[in-house]
């Protein structure tokens, strides 16, 4: 939520930090702005709406030329998306620019304190006491970064701060308390962006900062220290990809280039995970096996998409580990008094492993005990960082709010994890686990199999863009897939969609049924567990018998639904735990193509933003 920058060195400072806040965009698009140092003092522009907005506004006003400068795209929390609201935000005086991420919880009484002492606050941010308090610290101290030090120990809450001031040239000055910021560090340049991609066209060398750090920028180095004051340790690391990974690369949009880049994504997360011996190594797994061996429950814990991951998860750590598995909505969790201790193992599914509501679910587990591991697509972000262990998917950089590939990469780290825990456990012999292994190979190839094939579902998903409603069902693991493809309708097309266990529209859901009413129906494997086929094959004739007009997805050679599917949309044969992984697809395009026939941004949807960074 909200996507922030800052520059020193020797470019335009205007131009690098707007192109750095149009990788950004993602985060947040109600508003923009920008302030740079130049002539002696600060010169800004900021604008509600799309980056777009603010460009505009600087191409027919362009600020002064400098080279030291900090930007803003912001997801609005506490004020409307208007002009004013929008950050940078300033002191009275006009010196001091403070961009912020997050919620400041005791803003109200700052500001009281400040109109005390006769500030006139501007906005209705939280953000602009910051800027108020900031001026007032430095005239005592002198010195940027001691200021922010000392503003820093009287806010409550979460904020990421970035903030220049005019008696301070060549300095930029951030700090972080539970929001992400990264360092980039350039050949006589320096960068501070919530997200690496925002430099990425300039450096791939990146500091990571931890909780509670402030760091001071200048041309040629950075200084990192704790809000008291102390040096700080600081983790140095390099990118493992470039600027060309986080463009569109010829796709209309990045939802697309994302939905086209599953095989690849799947293909990475397995890359090195299975030795000459068929042994399972999951390197980042950093809790000791003795220790895994002792689990006697797993918890998971995620939002949104990652949860619905999560959901399939439970199936596949159950049926190999024989450990029961409970899987949790991050934001509800600490508030129902969990059951944990020393045995349970918690794993934290988060694509941009900044999510407010699971990292403060990984710091409950923590509290109570549990051992947690991540799983994670962000290198060097919080819930990570403050786990036991990590197991990072390699998806590279997802961009389109609706998450895609890092849901399948999600999917396939789970397996590993259930099937490390298999090994280590003795749950499951070598050759067993190699199989899987071996079928989750065959999955890139899969996907790029259903995706060579969707021309009927985006026909279809255009025929659709006028209906109120679209319903999902599915049983076992097609359950969590029918929520994710509602899911995805809902962000991206902004209609109804609802997802449903099969098994449960005859206890409410299928009064909603009505004649037309589209329903999609994801069909298990009529290999393996026939029963459950035999059963979604019973809930279409039911549905259909209602008037519903049934799209079936089943895999090929599934027969027994021909008769009862007004659109039948294929799917490689795969084992019925690793069904998600290609049954997915086809709804992410459907949804993508509907949204976009009703004229949505796919990438922007509505009032959402990638990271959500706050509770
Ligand atoms: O970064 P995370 O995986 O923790 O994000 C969790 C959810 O906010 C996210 O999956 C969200 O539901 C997506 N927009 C769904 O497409």
């Amino acid at each position: 939520m909200c996507g922030i920058v800052g520059y020193v060195g020797g470019q335009s400072a205007q131009d690098v930090v707007v192109a750095g806040l149009k990788r950004l965009e993602y985060r947040g698009y109600d508003s923009a702005g920008v302030a740079v140092l130049a002539d002696g003092g600060l010169a800004g522009a900021k604008k509600a709406g799309k980056l777009l907005n603010l460009e505009k506004e600087l191409k027919d006003r362009p600020l002064p030329a400098g080279n030291t400068g900090v930007g803003h795209t912001r997801w609005a929390t506490h004020g409307g998306p208007t002009d004013v609201n929008a950050h940078p935000h300033l002191d009275n005086a006009g010196r001091v620019a403070v961009v912020h991420n997050g919620i400041i919880e005791n803003f109200a009484a700052l500001r009281e304190e400040l109109a005390g002492r006769g500030h006139e606050l501007a906005s209705e941010t939280d953000t602009e006491v910051v800027a108020h308090l900031l001026a007032e610290a430095y005239s005592s101290a002198g010195d940027l970064a001691e200021a922010m030090r000392q503003v820093c120990r009287r806010l409550h809450g979460a904020f990421t701060l970035v903030a220049v001031h005019a008696d301070a040239p060549d300095t930029v000055v951030g700090a972080r308390r539970n929001s992400p910021l990264v360092v980039g560090v350039g050949d006589g340049e320096m960068f501070l962006a919530s997200d690496v991609a925002a430099f990425i066209a300039h450096t791939r060398d990146a500091i990571e900062l931890g909780q509670d750090q402030v760091v001071e920028l200048s041309r040629d180095g950075a200084t990192v220290t704790g809000f008291d004051g102390l040096p700080a340790d600081v983790h140095a690391y390099h990118v493992d990809w470039d600027a060309s990974a986080a463009e569109k690369g010829g796709y209309a949009s990045f939802m697309l280039k994302e939905i086209a880049d599953q095989p690849k994504a799947v293909a990475d997360t397995l890359l090195g995970r299975i030795d000459a011996s068929g042994t399972l190594h999951l390197d980042e797994v950093r809790i000791p096996p003795s220790e895994l061996r002792e689990v006697d429950k797993v918890v998971i814990i995620a939002c949104g998409t990652a949860f619905h991951a999560g959901m399939i998860a439970k199936y596949a750590i159950e049926h190999v580990t024989r450990l029961p598995c409970e899987t949790e909505l991050a934001s509800e969790f600490r508030y129902r008094d969990p059951i944990l201790d020393r045995h349970t193992l918690v794993v934290a599914i988060s694509q941009s492993g900044e999510t407010m509501d699971t990292l403060m679910a990984v710091r409950h587990a923590r509290e109570q005990g549990a051992k947690v591991l991540a799983i994670c697509n962000t290198n060097g972000s919080t819930i990570p960082r403050e786990s036991d262990a990590v197991l990072y998917t390699h998806a590279g950089p997802e961009v389109a709010v609706a998450s895609t590939k890092a849901f399948l990469t999600q999917l396939v780290a789970c397996y590993l994890v259930a099937l490390y825990l298999g090994q280590i456990r003795g749950t499951k012999w070598g050759d067993e686990i190699r199989t899987v292994v071996r079928q989750l190979s065959e999955v890139p190839r899969q996907v790029e199999q259903v995706l060579g094939t969707m021309e009927p579902v985006r026909a279809l998903a255009r025929s659709l863009a006028d209906r109120d409603t679209v319903l999902f069902v599915g049983r076992h693991v097609g359950y969590p897939v029918a929520l994710e493809g509602a899911l995805k309708l809902k962000e991206l097309a902004y209609m109804h969609a609802e997802g449903f266990a099969a098994g449960e529209l005859k206890h409410g859901p299928i009064a909603l049924i009505d004649e037309g009413l589209p329903v999609v129906v994801i069909v298990p494997s009529p290999r393996g567990r026939s029963v459950l086929h035999d059963k979604i094959v019973s809930n279409i004739q039911e549905i259909r018998a209602r008037g519903a007009r049934t799209v079936v997805i089943a895999e090929e050679g599934d027969e027994a639904v021909v008769p009862y599917a007004d659109h039948l949309i294929r799917i490689p044969a795969t084992p019925t735990l690793l069904q998600p992984l290609v049954a997915t697809v086809p709804l992410q395009v459907f949804a993508c193509e509907l949204a976009t026939a009703r004229g949505n941004e796919v990438d922007q949807p509505r009032n959402l933003a990638k990271s959500v960074t706050v509770e």
